[in-house]
């Protein structure tokens, strides 16, 4: 390390799980953190708008002022970790306008702002480091930025929210409610502030338009980005999918059509057999697909306290060595559109167990143009407490979303049909 070259000093904005993790790498081993980064790296001030911790690194100085960090002439980089839009966004904004570069994990402010926030970095030339906003601990940014930035793009597809998978895990392998399940992601600092944002695939769409824009050069846009969450799926669907050889995931998919890109969140079935159908717990995996390399696939801890804290910390190691990549891939002119492409449906329906009712939900089906490509038995359903219901559980042949949204909608008019009828798109991985 160069001992003559000054300290970089860095200023934590929020003290939730990630800048906790952060304290903690940068402070447990000072002396190789600072080697790596070619100079003293010290955390001198930390702002919050809770109040002072118990453990602080030592010389750091605390305040519930945010705005007075991002002023203050002895910090050097700002790290933001407060997450949410405001004031993290004007906050950066600020950060940047004073020529500041800036690192944050805070995916929403980049998919609604991203645009605009890198228009400024860019003006201002310095960076703004972001690994932790997708894929918690996985190097997934630079990946898709600088290890493939030469190669085309054409899919990127993956397990983004690291709670969801959680949740599904929790419920398909220990048979865990989906309240529990959440109640110990949030304990464990997986979920969001507003967890809504992961069952509803809010956190994941954020994350998908960040990706999007990296692979294409298309804008930020996170409105842009088809949006489908797992408060719908329940043990039952879990349980059939099973049976039928998946396993239930919550997907993040971006991909190049013809003449746009398509974005989207979605639950899914995915074959057990499959990489992803393998990803079970916390953990996060990308896979992309591009022309030079073929297909990729990018694993590991998709949240929580330290690996989401090493990717704050390898955005800094980069801006301490200068090596930030400052320019944003912008050569995309393509539309971002909704996924109107076909796909295969399990769907389940609970009805009461008469005679016809089978026949009617197929015919219905059928008049949609909707093939069955596998159907299981009708079962007495004992979930429900009642001997006369059963549910119907199957997989069409490929179809429109739209043409199947119709049909469900038509099926759960079926008076016999009793609930919600569940439709979960089956993604095989080819
Ligand atoms: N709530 C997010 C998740 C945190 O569960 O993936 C990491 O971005």
């Amino acid at each position: 390390m160069n001992h003559s070259v000054p300290p970089l000093k860095l200023g934590v904005c929020g003290l939730g799980t990630v800048a906790s993790g952060l304290i903690e790498l940068i402070t447990q081993n000072p002396a190789r953190i600072s080697e790596r980064a070619g100079r003293p790296l010290s955390i001198t001030r930390i702002a919050s708008r809770t109040p002072r911790p118990a453990r602080m690194p030592a010389h750091a100085e605390f305040s519930t002022d945010l705005a007075a960090l991002i002023d203050d002439p002895e910090v050097d980089v700002v790290v933001e970790l407060i997450g949410g839009v405001e004031p993290a966004h004007s906050l950066i904004e600020r950060a940047l306008e004073l020529g500041k570069p800036v690192v944050t994990a805070n995916k929403e402010v980049l998919a609604r702002h991203g645009d605009a926030l890198f228009l400024r970095a860019s003006a201002r030339g310095v960076p703004i480091g972001f690994e932790a906003s997708v894929g918690g601990g996985i190097p997934i940014i630079k990946a898709v930025r600088e290890s493939l930035g030469g190669d085309e793009i054409s899919r990127i597809v993956g397990i983004v929210n690291g709670t969801t998978n959680f949740i599904l895990s929790r419920m398909d392998e220990d048979g865990a409610s989906f309240e529990d399940a959440l109640a110990e992601a949030k304990a464990l600092g997986y979920a969001e502030a507003v967890p809504d944002y992961d069952i509803e695939g809010v956190d994941a769409a954020h994350k998908v338009a960040i990706l999007a824009s990296l692979a294409w050069g298309i804008p930020f846009d996170v409105g842009e980005v088809h949006m489908q969450g797992i408060a719908g799926i329940d043990r039952d669907d879990l349980a059939f999918a099973r049976r039928l050889g998946y396993v239930v995931r919550h997907l993040g998919l971006a991909q190049k059509a013809e003449t746009h890109i398509e974005t989207c969140v979605f639950p899914a079935l995915v074959p057990k057999s499959n990489l992803l159908g393998s990803v079970c717990g916390v953990t996060n995996a990308v896979e992309v697909t591009s022309r030079a390399l073929g297909k990729s696939l990018f694993i590991g801890a998709g949240a929580g306290a330290l690996p989401t804290a090493n990717s704050v910390l390898s955005d800094v190691l980069d801006i301490a060595n200068g090596r930030s990549v400052k320019r944003l891939p912008s050569h995309g002119r393509e539309r971002v559109a909704d996924s109107q492409s076909c796909a295969t449906y399990y769907l389940r329906a609970q009805a009461d167990d008469k005679t016809g009712v089978l026949a009617r939900l197929t015919d219905l089906l059928a008049g949609q143009g909707i093939g069955i490509d596998a159907l299981l038995q009708p079962e007495i359903d004992a979930a429900l407490g009642s001997p006369s219901a059963a549910s119907i559980v199957l997989i069409t042949h490929a179809t429109e979303e739209s043409r199947m949204r119709q049909a469900v909608s038509r099926i759960q008019a079926i008076p016999e049909i009793r609930g919600p009828v569940s439709l979960i798109r089956v993604f095989e991985g080819e």
